[in-house]
């Protein structure tokens, strides 16, 4: 059959399951399955065998889809987002737990926060101000809900949270006593750590947040208050936080996908994140278009197919490439060579997971270059 035939009137998506990875409309989203499921069971068996909970950061990839294969593959007790309405896509999409690992102040956001459980998912939150206590617990009772709350703590990035543990003890005191709202624990994600490139200059900053996450704990218990969850780390620190003995649940995300800038971060062994610990499973998928000096091809994955805030993307599999420049629409990619025939098609690994997601509507799921899936990025543009 030839390609072509595959396709309808108006079919708009990047493939259909059944074509190759040389039929796929590009530049698109391309997962590969088999080592996207190989990163989500070792992180699983990971989480499993050091005694501690996994709630996978959503933010990541907005998919639904893909939260709940980290839940059916991976053990995953549930997801972590960042704002209302990708929590309301991962409820609606019947994801039984949300953490919002974020702070939520706007009134109109609070009011649909707190409807959240109404659709069957336990919701919690995380709360740095006093006043946000009796705005969240007012939402919850006007809606008949009960919320999780989450003191987090500031730990170093200065980001969010809260800066002395008197302080958390005043707020999980006003959450114990406000209708609709349970006191759920602390956060102390350490945002600032992750990318860092030696393992020694990730733990210095690791040990200072189980240090602050320490010392919150011991102020609660001496005020008669169990603090049930600390909840943090991401791909770059996750044993860092379980060696702590401090922290009961991670929250990491792009271990699922890998990107160029986790690449080049080093292991406790000096050996690069993406050489063995975690595989590249997430692609854009680019074709040649032009040729228009010699020793160069000209592709058709610019600024709109992937992020470029952590650097430009590598040729994945191609170390005789490189993708030195891009514009909207197009990019250029050094092939001495003269190997790229027009239509050729380029994996590339792009600097920074997340962003790069939320430029796309779909992700096409290969295994051994054959269409097996095709998800879309449920929560892609939620931001409000
Ligand atoms: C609060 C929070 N937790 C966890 C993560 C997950 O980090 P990663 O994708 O690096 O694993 C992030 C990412 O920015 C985050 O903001």
């Amino acid at each position: 059959m030839r390609a072509f035939d595959h396709y309808e009137v108006g079919f708009d998506i990047p493939a259909k399951p059944g074509m190759t990875e040389a039929e796929i409309q590009t530049p698109c989203l391309l997962l590969d399955l088999d080592a996207l499921e190989r990163n989500i069971r070792k992180m699983g068996a990971y989480a499993k065998t050091h005694g501690m909970r996994h709630r996978v950061h959503g933010k990541m990839h907005r998919s639904v889809d893909i939260a709940k294969l980290q839940i059916a593959l991976g053990g995953a007790y549930g997801v972590c987002c960042q704002k209302v309405s990708e929590a309301e896509v991962f409820a609606r999409g019947g994801i039984a737990d949300i953490l919002l690992s974020n702070q939520v102040r706007d009134p109109l956001k609070i009011d649909r926060l707190a409807r959240l459980p109404l659709l069957g998912a336990a919701l919690s939150v995380c709360v740095d101000d006093l006043a946000n206590v009796a705005e969240l617990s007012e939402a919850a009772v006007r809606h008949g809900t009960e919320l999780d709350v989450l003191v987090e703590i500031e730990c170093g990035a200065r980001r969010c949270g809260v800066t002395t543990p008197e302080v958390a003890v005043e707020i999980a005191r006003a959450v114990r006593a406000a209708p609709g709202l349970r006191f759920g624990g602390i956060q102390a994600y350490q945002g600032s750590a992750q990318h860092l490139q030696t393992e020694a200059e990730r733990r210095e900053k690791i040990d200072f947040a189980a240090g602050r996450a320490r010392d919150t704990i011991a102020a609660l218990t001496a005020a008669g208050i169990d603090c049930p969850l600390v909840t943090g780390g991401g791909t770059g620190t996750y044993p860092l936080e379980t060696q702590s003995g401090v922290y009961t649940e991670l929250q990491c995300g792009s271990y699922a996908f890998m990107d160029a800038d986790y690449g080049r971060v080093l292991d406790g062994d000096g050996a690069r994140l993406d050489a063995g610990a975690w595989e590249n499973a997430f692609f854009v998928l680019t074709s040649v278009m032009s040729h228009v000096d010699p020793g160069q091809a000209i592709v058709d994955a610019g600024l709109k197919a992937h992020a470029t805030d952590s650097g430009l993307p590598l040729v994945w599999g191609r170390p005789d490439l490189a993708y030195v420049a891009c514009s909207d629409e197009h990019g250029t990619v050094i092939d001495p060579e003269n190997s790229l025939a027009i239509n050729a098609r380029l994996r590339l690994v792009p600097g920074h997971c997340d962003p790069t997601a939320n430029l796309h509507d779909w992700y096409v799921g290969v295994r051994q270059g054959v269409v097996e899936a095709l998800w879309p990025v449920s929560a892609r543009g939620r931001g409000f």
